[in-house]
């Protein structure tokens, strides 16, 4: 039997064992897509577009660093997450009190990008970042987003290739024509195990990343990073575009 989305103890997901475990040291392969995205970011909007566009970032988690690559670009940043442990990190995280110092280093790759080195991360952070609870297998299109993230979801929570494939449509359908995105994957991972309790993974190659982002993407640029941070999995995938102008069916 496959583990599906909704079979995952998503309530008892623990934000601080996850943080500890994939961010609280850097890890070299986040600091290179951190740059990744910046430089392809800032040549998205290199002619000088104003910080008026509305960004997302899909299954947020307790990982700061893709809405951090979006401040300098958008007016709104709303970050949605299912698991209500995660909803309550990243509400802490975008309250009054500033975001935790864990998440500097990645700032410090951002900064050092002009469009970045002028952005006050916390205060702008908690000025125009929001949190929502929201099912990304419920995205139907008709809220949309100018600029996109998703890390380590559409592939990290479920075992099923329908889920995955879904997850993957129902985000790109969330982005208005044009919409820079950034999104992430577990190279060919079996799942993966945080605090006390295991997740389900869809085993992903650059090919079945390609396909699937293949129909609602423009320039799609693949990087297929051959880092491992842990085991049972063989690297990370990252991929860069743009939205094109065909309609999800979600
Ligand atoms: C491996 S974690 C990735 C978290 C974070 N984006 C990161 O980069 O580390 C998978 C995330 O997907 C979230 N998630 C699982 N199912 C979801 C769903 N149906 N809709 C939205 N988020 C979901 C989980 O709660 C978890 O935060």
């Amino acid at each position: 039997m496959m583990d599906r989305n909704a079979d995952a103890p998503w309530s008892k997901f623990d934000p601080e064992a996850y943080v500890d475990a994939n961010y609280r040291s850097p890890l070299e392969v986040d600091l290179l897509i951190v740059r990744l995205m910046r430089d392809y970011f800032g040549k998205c909007f290199e002619d000088g577009v104003p910080r008026t566009g509305r960004g997302v970032d899909v299954g947020a988690g307790a990982n700061l660093y893709p809405a951090l690559s979006m401040l300098p670009w958008c007016e709104k940043v709303l970050l949605l997450e299912y698991a209500q442990p995660n909803v309550e990190y990243l509400e802490k995280q975008a309250s009054p009190a500033g975001f935790d110092t864990v998440w500097d280093p990645f700032w410090d790759q951002l900064s050092a990008h002009p469009a970045y080195a002028a952005v006050e991360p916390r205060g702008r952070f908690g000025e125009i970042v929001r949190v929502e609870r929201a099912n990304l297998l419920d995205l139907d299109g008709q809220r949309r987003w100018d600029i996109g993230t998703m890390f380590f979801v559409a592939d990290s929570m479920s075992e099923c290739p329908d889920e995955f494939r879904r997850g993957v449509t129902c985000f790109m359908g969330a982005l208005t024509e044009g919409a820079p995105f950034a999104t992430a994957f577990m190279k060919e991972s079996v799942g993966y195990q945080v605090g006390d309790h295991r997740y389900p993974a869809y085993r992903v190659n650059e090919e079945r990343v390609r396909e699937s982002l293949s129909d609602w993407a423009d320039d799609l640029e693949i990087h297929d990073l051959h880092h491992m941070v842990r085991e049972g999995h063989e690297g990370i995938i990252l991929a860069l575009g743009r939205r094109n102008s065909a309609i999800a069916d979600t």
